[in-house]
């Protein structure tokens, strides 16, 4: 298993890419601590049923206090941590013109500020043990911008982007490595907001010529996560069937 023994803090783990991350993990021996907004408990019971050890701490991730609060308990609990997810995510459809401020606020509060709380919060048992590892999921948007999402969106996982590479040269003396992962056109909830028209225009600009799957996600980030990608920091890992080959 290879991550056996690894304590794994993960945010909006309970569904899409975040629940295919979190299942792949503790199929590969890790404990998991899901941060979530509300009760998950029927999702902790089935990891539970398969021998995983998982518990859900109600947390508002937009708030450093209720994050610092969640992170201390679970380091307490386990004796540390190891691997931090930043996956919870939130979007906007409006155009430039019709996104309010507080939209702009409310989506970078949850994209960026919610990562760099938990950053922050996990950081200290990570440097403690002088090992561990983060994973920011980013998006493609990052690197294009996006049409149909609101200009905050991309911004937001640009800004993603740049924390990680920023902790990852500030932790690298500490022998902890961050990294992220910039998926596109990935089949959830998120994606399934898109019209027909849209869906036939990213599919039909993607080589691969389909949409990609939560399982394709999950499995980038166990490789990153893991003591595979031992070498490899500061990087953000296209998922996105060739659509950006940068
Ligand atoms: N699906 C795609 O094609 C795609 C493409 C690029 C990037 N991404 C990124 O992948 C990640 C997962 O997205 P997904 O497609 O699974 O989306 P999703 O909407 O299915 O899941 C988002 C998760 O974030 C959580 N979340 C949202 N707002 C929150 C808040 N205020 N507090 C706590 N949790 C909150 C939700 O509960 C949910 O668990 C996100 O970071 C997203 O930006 C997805």
């Amino acid at each position: 298993m290879r991550l056996a023994g690894k304590r794994v803090v993960i945010t909006g783990g309970n569904r899409g890419i975040g629940r295919a991350i979190t299942e792949r993990f503790a199929q590969e021996g890790a404990s998991i601590a899901l941060l979530a907004r509300r009760d998950i408990s029927p999702f902790i019971e089935h990891l539970t049923a398969q021998g995983c050890s998982a518990i859900a701490i109600q947390t508002e991730i937009t708030d450093y206090a209720s994050v610092k609060k969640a992170i201390d308990h679970i380091a307490a609990l386990w004796g540390g941590l190891d691997i931090l997810v930043n996956n919870a995510a939130t979007i906007s459809r409006e155009g430039v013109l019709e996104m309010s401020l507080e939209t702009w606020h409310s989506v970078m509060d949850v994209n960026v500020n919610a990562a760099f709380y938990c950053s922050k919060a996990v950081i200290p048992f990570l440097t403690n043990q002088k090992s561990g590892t983060i994973l920011n999921i980013s998006s493609v948007a990052a690197k294009c911008g996006d049409i149909t999402a609101a200009p905050v969106y991309g911004t937001s996982k640009g800004a993603l982007t740049t924390l990680t590479r920023s902790l990852a040269r500030q932790l690298a003396p500490y022998q902890i490595r961050v990294n992220a992962i910039a998926p596109h056109a990935i089949v959830t909830e998120m994606s399934n907001q898109w019209s027909d028209e849209k869906r036939r225009q990213v599919v039909g600009a993607i080589p691969l010529g389909r949409m990609g799957t939560v399982e394709e996600v999950a499995s980038a980030a166990l490789f990153l996560a893991s003591d595979e990608a031992s070498f490899i920091t500061g990087e953000t890992l296209n998922i996105n069937g060739g659509y950006l080959m940068d």
